[in-house]
């Protein structure tokens, strides 16, 4: 195997060639046709924006977070793309339960999976929102318990006994695959508390992680944040944070042996980002910054890197790749 500057075997890709490997998956029973997404949040808010993942390459149609009443978000500027990554604080524009419950027939008919990811304002709001959109049948629900852009309202996943009580009121309410977005966490007595609470959630998947939350970009030039809302603070994504997101995936992976599947999201740039989530125990991975930056075309270029670092290796399937880690 040819291997490159760092000793890693090297992903080749030869002009015209096709990198025939299978890159789909199974989550709780639903088969995605490729490990790639749509993080929730990028391009992910309208109809318009919602077909177009349909049509495109991505793996599954993950809609922005829902509240219970349609919100513009935040005054703008309030997403900032650097060449290390992303900082936002959109403030959950969206375009309100009732109306991603009506498109979800809609974007069920391009043949994959459909995610309603929903994010309450208040615990009750969750409720709310679980009746209606289970009704409604997506794919799978994600119950994002970490958005870090609401004035006043901290991450509910900071808080261990908020995320259980709210997760036990709503999981009898959701009748598909109920998955959590979790905010990552920089402890690893967090991460043991939350898997406890994970393991006795019912909980068919888990996101990891949401956006860092509450960093501070600065433009120098002008001596000022570079986005507007919450005097600059807003959540971090892209290349910077994949460290971050790779020990979450990990850390969840071993605690709970495997057995809850994990979508790794952050930082997944290149295919090789994807192979270092797979290898830390993520089944998918899902792309934010990326995908804002480059468009819905990032997923055919993701596909066949991922391919590429497959077939270098053996090749080895996704499945005997995932949460094979070495340790030292
Ligand atoms: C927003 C950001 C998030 O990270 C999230 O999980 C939900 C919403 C937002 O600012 O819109």
């Amino acid at each position: 195997m040819a291997t490159g500057r760092q000793g890693r075997p090297k992903a080749t890709i030869l002009p015209g060639e096709r990198m025939r490997m299978d890159l789909s998956i199974t989550i709780a029973g639903v088969k995605f046709p490729s490990c790639f997404m749509n993080a929730s949040g990028a391009l992910c808010m309208t109809r318009e924006e919602l077909l177009a993942l349909g049509r495109s390459r991505s793996g599954a149609i993950v809609t922005k977070s829902m509240t219970v009443e349609p919100r513009d978000g935040n005054p703008e500027p309030r997403y900032y793309g650097f060449p290390g990554g992303s900082i936002n604080s959109m403030g959950l524009p969206n375009l309100g339960y009732r109306a991603y419950a009506e498109l979800i027939p809609e974007l069920k008919q391009f043949g994959k999976p459909v995610i309603a990811s929903i994010a309450g304002l208040c615990e009750d709001d969750f409720l709310t929102m679980a009746r209606v959109i289970n009704q409604a049948r997506p794919d799978l629900i994600e119950v994002n318990l970490s958005c870090p852009n609401i004035p006043g309202k901290p991450q509910i996943a900071y808080d261990a006994a908020d995320a259980e009580r709210l997760l036990k009121r709503v999981r009898p309410l959701i009748t598909v695959p109920m998955g959590v977005k979790l905010p990552p966490y920089f402890d690893p007595a967090h991460h043991a508390v939350m898997a406890e609470v994970i393991g006795r959630g019912h909980v068919d998947y888990l996101n990891l992680i949401n956006s860092v939350g509450n960093g501070l970009v600065i433009d120098p030039t002008r001596d000022r944040p570079v986005i507007k809302p919450k005097g600059g603070f807003g959540g971090l994504g892209g290349a910077l944070i994949k460290p971050v997101a790779l020990a979450n995936v990990r850390a969840f992976w071993k605690l709970l042996g495997g057995r809850v599947p994990i979508i790794g999201t952050g930082g997944v740039v290149q295919g090789l980002d994807a192979y270092e989530h797979v290898l830390c125990g993520a089944s998918a991975v899902q792309v934010g910054t990326v995908l804002v930056e480059e468009g819905v075309g990032v997923f055919e270029r993701l596909e066949r890197e991922l391919a590429a670092e497959l077939n270098a290796r053996g090749p080895r399937s996704l499945e005997a790749t995932r949460g094979k880690l070495q340790e030292l």
